[in-house]
């Protein structure tokens, strides 16, 4: 039986198999004990903490803010932000806590029936009674868990794109939600709800010890990828590649674009953007690009292959946090992608490098894995962690 075939606990007892084909990106679920006696992988102390630091994206909401409703400001934060704010009816909102937390981070393989390149990012609030961020849809697949104390969770319908909003506000709250029947619960420690995009959603605090955990993932709108491919392919494109109607008739009228133009102009664009191995190089690239560029640090000075060979036989490598792998095989020429790049190697390479595991001195017995590591090395997406930082 394979694991896609396995009821999982995670899932309410569906298979993955099964999840798939009926949940995921359709209709949301409640899954009661999701991670039975969870406890949660850092306290509201430490998520404050971490909003506190230079680099941490960080949200604080406050529905009645001194400068006016539902305010939104921006980390990093003091001491001095926590102590003014009210009993009640705020949110703290940290985004990829997993970054920064590796017992954060390790909560992404209970997903990995899902490809890892789909997710974006783990964020974690922290709210006292009453805080939300109010009524309001997401365009991305979502995972809420609940960490501690208890978040009372109020769904919606599938929302269409220009549902109207509350004009003025920093925050994108629905000005109409519609409660569905029957979706209206209260999440304890180890609950977990899934939302497909588009889902309305209102999730308010019930206790002064509310943490809830998103699992986020990311999709590219066609808008993104169609920008974002014709900027990779047409740094390839030489200029001479273009509109051309050689052999064509004369005009009757000079002044008409007619349908031998556009169909000309219509193949050029289709034929120049339909090259699969192109969209592969580029899918790689795009999808394991880092949330944060700046936080990958490159190895300085360069290691070179003998110091690699040396530094891998004291110590395991580590992906760095926040780093993006995957690998795909087009015909037999398999790439390695990673943090934004491409690295053409074997399969088995390619798929040892992109499991989320450390990587040990035997991985040198296949057959480029001196060049390539030492290449990721050099470019900070493998690490060798400081003691302090192991759990
Ligand atoms: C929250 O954790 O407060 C909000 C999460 C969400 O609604 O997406
Ligand atoms: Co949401």
């Amino acid at each position: 039986m394979s694991h896609r075939d396995t009821p999982l606990t995670l899932l309410g007892d569906l298979t993955p198999a099964e999840f798939m084909a009926e949940y995921w990106q359709q209709k949301p679920l409640l899954i009661r004990g999701a991670f039975p006696d969870f406890l949660t992988p850092l306290d509201a102390d430490e998520l404050a903490g971490l909003a506190c630091e230079e680099g941490v994206e960080a949200r604080l909401v406050e529905e009645n803010g001194p400068a006016g409703p539902w305010q939104v400001s921006h980390g990093p934060f003091d001491d001095a932000t926590f102590e003014r704010l009210p009993e009640e009816n705020w949110s703290l909102l940290v985004q990829a806590v997993d970054h920064y937390v590796p017992a954060v981070a390790n909560l992404l393989d209970e997903f990995d029936f899902l490809p890892r390149w789909r997710v974006d990012d783990i964020m974690i609030s922290y709210a006292p009674p009453g805080g939300s961020v109010g009524p309001h849809v997401d365009q991305y697949d979502v995972f809420l868990l609940q960490a501690s104390g208890q978040r009372r969770w109020q769904l919606g319908n599938k929302v269409a794109d220009n549902a109207p909003i509350i004009p003025g506000i920093d925050l994108r709250i629905l000005q109409k939600f519609d409660l569905e029947p029957g979706s209206d619960w209260v999440l304890e420690p180890g609950d977990m709800l899934y939302l497909p995009p588009a889902w309305a959603h209102h999730g308010v605090s019930q206790s002064d010890d509310c943490m809830t955990i998103s699992v986020g993932f990311r999709a590219p709108s066609a808008d993104e990828a169609v920008t974002s491919y014709a900027d990779y392919l047409g740094e390839q494109l030489p200029p001479s590649t273009r509109y051309s109607d050689a052999g064509m008739a004369p005009v009757e009228d000079a002044s008409e674009i007619d349908d031998d133009a556009l169909e000309r102009m219509r193949r050029l664009i289709l034929d120049t953007l339909d090259k699969p191995a192109q969209i592969s190089q580029w899918f790689g690239r795009v999808m394991t690009q880092p949330k944060y560029v700046d936080q990958l640090i490159p190895h300085d000075p360069p290691l070179n292959e003998a110091q690699l060979v040396a530094e891998l036989q004291k110590e395991p490598l580590h992906h760095a946090p926040g780093s993006r792998f995957a690998w795909r095989t087009d015909g037999n020429v398999t790439t390695l992608f990673a943090d934004g790049d491409g690295f053409v190697c074997t399969q088995e390479l390619a798929q040892r490098v992109a499991t989320p595991r450390p990587l040990h001195e035997d991985i040198l017995e296949l057959p480029e894995a001196t060049a390539l590591l030492t290449q990721l090395v050099n470019a900070g997406s493998l690490y060798w962690q400081l003691e302090d930082e192991e759990e």
